[in-house]
């Protein structure tokens, strides 16, 4: 891959590039729409990702081209021109990139050409903004030395999806792929960014992702919809207990405030937002004591309480639960922002290749086609890979 990317690079603007950096997806665990809610998430970093290969021009122009979108051709913008504009396309969050850094006082004041090349699958709601704004960021944080950890990267990346972007979202996805380590998931409390490590190293179980192959169109409405709500929430309850954040409060909290709340939607997302929260913990004891059917089992609430009470899933997605389960998964659910995107199975290691066959089979046998199944691995998080 990165050989090859180097070569289209040389093809498209005549050079070879002076580095070529890896920033890889992120699948969640446990933990989904805590996020910006002051939540808890059990995030890791997959081996599929967005490679990218750049050089540094002598003017001030940025030149980015998308192996996977090449019907796009190379995108260009002037780096004294960074509003957002909807013929720049994906670039965007490049530009977005630059303005946030600018805003801190880290001036880029040199364009460059970028290829990037991804192998995540399109509809798979497995990151890619955030691996392709963590890229950006890295590269410029590198090439100009500038002092910003990847703490820092990550808040600079989530500003420029809520500002920039207009998308709403918390900061687990920016934050596992600039902090992600290999063979770990990483337990990250949101709301004061203290994390440890979870080591995945159980000889028991494995992470099967299935991709729903459908691209979110509501995604990035119902979810700034959802933010709102539970901005909405928090006001509520905030007028009877001292609360920064929804997921300051417990699920027996939940029974103490929950009468304040009359709409029944609120109410829902409450109770989801304070189980879901807690189920971070349990997954997380689940996973260090290798009880892998409790941790399946919290895999299977999180997705029911997604569907019914954050109601977030789709049809199909709730489709390729039922059918994971019947395929023998331990534990199945939607992951992410939901309308869209991937479900994660886990699946004991000994009945791998039967999970595999029986859920072709059911799949083929519902959708008249193959099912893309990932077997993933926990990679690090973002990085230089030559220069
Ligand atoms: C998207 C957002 C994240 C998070 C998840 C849901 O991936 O980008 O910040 O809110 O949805 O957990």
């Amino acid at each position: 891959m990165f050989k090859e990317i180097s070569t289209i690079f040389n093809d498209k603007f005549g050079s070879f590039p002076e580095a070529t950096y890896f920033s890889p997806g992120r699948v969640n665990i446990i933990g989904e729409h805590t996020d910006y809610n002051g939540g808890q998430v059990l995030p890791f970093c997959i081996n599929l990702g967005i490679s990218g290969a750049v050089r540094f021009r002598a003017d001030n122009i940025v030149n980015i081209y998308s192996v996977n979108f090449p019907k796009l051709d190379t995108i260009s913008f002037n780096i004294d021109r960074l509003d957002y504009d909807v013929s720049l396309e994906f670039a965007n969050y490049a530009a977005g990139m630059i303005l946030e850094l600018g805003k801190r006082g880290f001036l880029i004041n040199q364009g460059f050409n970028l290829v990037v090349a991804s192998d995540l699958p399109v509809g798979g709601g497995l990151s890619s903004s955030a691996a392709f704004l963590v890229l950006v960021g890295k590269i410029l944080i590198d090439k100009f030395s500038l002092p910003i950890d990847n703490i820092e990267l990550a808040k600079i990346a989530r500003a420029v999806e809520n500002n920039h972007i207009g998308v709403m979202c918390g900061i687990m996805d920016q934050f596992v792929i600039a902090n992600g380590v290999a063979g770990s998931a990483m337990r990250l409390h949101t709301d004061t960014l203290a994390y440890e490590f979870i080591p995945i190293k159980s000889e028991d179980f494995i992470f099967v992702l299935v991709n729903s192959n459908t691209t979110r169109k509501l995604t990035e409405s119902k979810y700034n919809e959802r933010q709102a709500e539970t901005r909405q929430l928090l006001g509520i309850l905030q007028k009877h207990v001292p609360i920064d954040n929804i997921c300051d409060l417990s699920p027996a909290d939940y029974r103490s405030y929950e009468r304040y709340v009359s709409d029944l939607t609120l109410k829902r997302r409450f109770l989801h937002l304070v189980n879901e929260n807690h189920r971070v913990g349990s997954a997380s004891f689940a996973i260090m004591e290798n009880d892998i059917s409790s941790l399946g089992g919290l895999l299977n609430e999180s997705h029911e309480s997604l569907r019914d009470l954050y109601q977030v899933s789709s049809p199909l997605l709730d489709r390729l639960v039922v059918l994971a389960r019947e395929a023998g998964s331990l534990g199945s659910r939607m992951i992410g922002g939901g309308f869209g995107g991937s479900t994660l199975n886990v699946v004991a290691k000994k009945s791998l290749h039967r999970f595999i066959n029986s859920f072709t089979e059911l799949y083929r046998k519902e959708f008249n086609a193959d099912p893309i199944i990932n077997l993933i691995e926990i990679v690090d998080g973002v990085r230089k890979i030559n220069d």
